[in-house]
């Protein structure tokens, strides 16, 4: 821990070192009553100095019409992996998770994942076809949509095949890879009920097509029963439009299902029968099984959780109190309860959930004033969510699943914690 934060303004004023900051805030909590934090000086003008800073005129006012993060953050950016894919536009990058805090993603760093390059849409050219099987085809505008009812919710999208490449291995060393292709922001649309209603669906609806009018010309089919649930025509994300990388200015938000139904872009969503169930069976998003069957209609996405801090983008700075914390998900409801172990799974420990606790959502969890005495750990987190299940040892989840597929890898990660406070990516047997 640096000198820096090592005092907490006091409200009157006065620095308080943070210790017994910690002790008069966090009363009858013995684990960080009984801990020591380093570089607790205590408080004197000469320990915060006069930098540069405060001896000259800061930026005006006009300087950043549009703020960006402070210069000191800029490692904290989207990164891809060069061997992944073959090109750069049919490509995908990674959320840097070890960096937030909270449960919001800001919208310059959500993962992005594009099958022919992020489309640049003239908003005033865009238009929304709802056609098939209705009484009354319809076109949209971007007008008209935003004359309708809207709603504002926050979900999690996660793809598919996070967690791919470490199927059979522990392979990347860094949560933003291991886990990194999903984000979580507050959405603002229309609900698709909606404007289906609005177009008037046949009774013998049982699918849409829904499609994007990017060079992929991305499409998928939603059963007819989730697109009347809780699926949205988002136009906004974290209180702005859409970032063209997400799908600017339209995208569908299929809240708990797999990313790849989060059609960007979003131009046409057709209405069919149940005749159309045959294309979503032999579409390639299925899980290969280790009998070589496959598994279909896996589009919600498991119970999963992960401890962002410490991870091996942040080791751990010095012995003594220190957090853990992490993020957990359902695409079944909202999460329940987050244990965290610190042997490999033998032993675990009830995390503290920090509200919001949302459907669908990203939920932060932490374990506060963790005492660490500098011997290392094998640390995981197991989340639970509404509906009673409970997130898989890799080894379990093997043994149902094998190891051929690359989609929903939901299973337990392992940090194994070194002496020296830096953190591996590691596969316990
Ligand atoms: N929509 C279109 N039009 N084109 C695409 O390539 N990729 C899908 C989905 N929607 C895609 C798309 C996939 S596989 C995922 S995981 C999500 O968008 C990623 O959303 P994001 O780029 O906002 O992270
Ligand atoms: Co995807």
């Amino acid at each position: 821990m640096t000198k820096k934060n090592s005092e907490t303004p006091h409200q009157d004023g006065v620095a308080l070192p943070r210790r017994q900051f910690l002790k008069a805030g966090l009363a009858g909590s013995a684990a960080v009553a009984t801990g020591t934090l380093a570089a607790a000086t205590g408080a004197s003008a000469a320990g915060l100095g006069i930098p540069d800073w405060s001896r000259q005129l800061g930026a005006s006012v006009d300087d950043a019409p549009y703020g960006k993060p402070s210069e000191f953050e800029s490692t904290v950016v989207r990164r891809s992996v060069e061997w992944l894919t073959a090109t750069r536009e049919a490509s995908i990058n990674f959320t840097p998770l070890y960096a937030l805090e909270g449960i919001v993603t800001p919208n310059g760093i959500c993962f992005e994942r594009h099958h022919g390059g992020a489309a640049d849409v003239d908003p005033e050219q865009h238009r929304l076809m709802i056609h098939g099987m209705v009484d009354r085809p319809l076109l949209f505008t971007m007008d008209d949509l935003l004359r309708l009812p809207r709603v504002s919710k926050f979900f999690f999208l996660e793809c598919a095949a996070n967690g791919g490449m470490e199927w059979r291995n522990a392979q990347l060393n860094g949560v933003q890879f291991t886990h990194g292709m999903i984000h979580c922001v507050q959405y603002t649309g229309v609900p698709l009920k909606l404007l289906l209603e609005e177009a008037g669906i046949s009774t013998k609806a049982k699918w849409l097509m829904v499609e994007g009018g990017d060079a992929a010309g991305m499409n998928r089919s939603i059963p007819i029963a989730k697109a009347l649930d809780d699926c949205m025509v988002a136009f906004a994300m974290n209180g702005e439009r859409l970032r063209t990388e997400q799908g600017y200015p339209l995208r569908l938000v299929v809240p708990g299902f797999e990313g790849n139904m989060w059609v960007k872009w979003l131009r046409r969503i057709e209405v069919g029968d149940e005749s159309w169930q045959a294309r979503e069976e032999t579409s390639k998003y299925t899980d290969l099984m280790p009998d070589g069957r496959a598994r279909r209609f896996t589009w919600e996405m498991d119970c999963k959780s992960v401890i962002t801090s410490p991870c091996p983008e942040n080791p751990l700075q010095s012995k003594g109190p220190n957090v853990i914390s992490g993020l957990a998900w359902s695409g079944r409801g909202a999460v329940k309860r987050v244990d965290v172990s610190l042997d490999g799974g033998k032993n675990w420990t009830e995390a503290r959930l920090e509200g919001p606790v949302l459907t669908k959502c990203m939920t932060r969890f932490y374990l506060d004033g963790w005492e660490w005495n500098g011997d290392p750990v094998y640390m995981q987190s197991r989340a639970i969510d509404e509906t009673g299940y409970v997130q898989p040892q890799m080894t379990e989840l093997q043994k149902v699943r094998g190891v051929n597929s690359i989609y929903h890898n939901n299973a337990i990660q392992t940090w194994h914690v070194t002496k020296t406070g830096e953190v591996e990516n590691v596969r316990l047997a």
